[in-house]
């Protein structure tokens, strides 16, 4: 384990996931923040006591004080409120802008060499606004989407294929959310495109359910979003950034040319290590593909402007 301090604003469903999985696997100690007292507290303190059952080092602490949380090397923000049934992710823009834009400045008011991952949704839109309030490079300012919506693609194919999960490799760019963008043809079951495993027609429907993965969640659950596999992605992330090797993962970073896309976060492979983003290396796209990308790039920057307009 790397001696590094991680925070986490908001000890909800995501966050405490996130934390309990960053523990449990000997990853970092945490340290969960949020506005609810006694909630980081409390969850932290159950999640020491199952050290003892499950072995692990790293410690989970709780406070309501940016104070204690000050020196992070990375610090993720899951604080907002989650989607609600029949509510769409831009639906969330005003209450969560104002979430995000409070937490980020406190949050890198205390620890202002910190790497930022933005996890409340919109999150394209939550990442921008997280870049612009906290001054940072854009190198150390990034969003997690796309480790999950790949995850979620990955599932749906291993279910349509019949693979196991080992084998499939999976990716999903773009906008995180109905304009995001699954590439069945970059995506693989032992090496071999998708494209050439099934029908056009199967390929399409994995793709719908990957598109709607979260909806679904979200209209089972009646209250509240998905948490299991959004806080293992934010784990992920976070384990990446924390390596002494760098590596590639799906990330939300801001686009500057590449894909013919500048001025807005949105998710591509990203080299990612412990000096944030290292390198935004270019996908060779086809034209419909690339397409599809600049449709999604170009939702964000209306859902941006849209923001900007209201004065937020
Ligand atoms: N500062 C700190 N914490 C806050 C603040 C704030 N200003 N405002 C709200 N919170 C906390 C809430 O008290 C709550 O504990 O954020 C937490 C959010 O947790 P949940 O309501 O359980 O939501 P969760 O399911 O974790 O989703 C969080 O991640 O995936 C996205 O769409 C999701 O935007 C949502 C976010």
């Amino acid at each position: 384990m790397s001696h590094s301090k991680v925070t986490i604003v908001g000890a909800g469903q995501v966050g405490a996931t996130a934390a309990f999985t960053l523990v449990t696997r000997n990853i970092t100690d945490v340290t969960l923040i949020d506005v609810a007292e006694g909630l980081p507290q409390g969850k932290a303190l159950d999640m020491m006591h199952a050290r003892s059952v499950l072995r692990f080092e790293p410690r989970a602490s709780g406070t309501n004080d940016y104070a204690d949380t000050a020196g992070s090397d990375i610090v993720v923000v899951t604080a907002g409120i989650p989607r609600k049934p029949g509510m769409t992710r831009d639906e969330l823009l005003s209450i969560n802008s104002r979430i995000v834009g409070d937490v980020v400045a406190r949050a890198v008011g205390a620890s202002p060499d910190a790497i930022l991952i933005c996890v409340t949704n919109p999150l394209d839109v939550m990442t921008d606004l997280a870049w612009k309030r906290s001054g940072l490079p854009a190198s150390r300012v990034m969003g997690m989407g796309g480790v999950l919506d790949s995850a979620r693609f990955a599932y749906f194919i291993a279910e349509a294929t019949g693979a196991a999960i080992g084998e499939v490799e999976a990716l999903v760019v773009g906008a995180h959310g109905d304009a995001m963008v699954p590439l069945p043809r970059l995506s693989t079951v032992a090496g071999r495109p998708l494209t050439e495993l099934l029908p056009a027609e199967e390929v399409d429907e994995v793709v719908r359910r990957t598109v709607f993965g979260g909806a679904e969640v979200v209209s089972l659950l009646k209250t509240g979003s998905a948490f299991y596999a959004p806080g293992v992605s934010v784990a992920a992330m976070v384990e990446a950034l924390l390596a002494e090797e760098s590596s590639v993962l799906p990330a939300c970073v801001r686009l500057e040319g590449q894909y013919g896309v500048s001025g807005v976060h949105m998710t591509v492979p990203a080299v990612l290590g412990r000096a944030g983003v290292i390198a935004v290396p270019e996908l060779p796209l086809e034209p419909t593909e690339l397409e599809a990308l600049r449709a999604s790039a170009a939702s964000i920057a209306e859902q941006i402007a849209a923001l900007e307009s209201a004065g937020d």
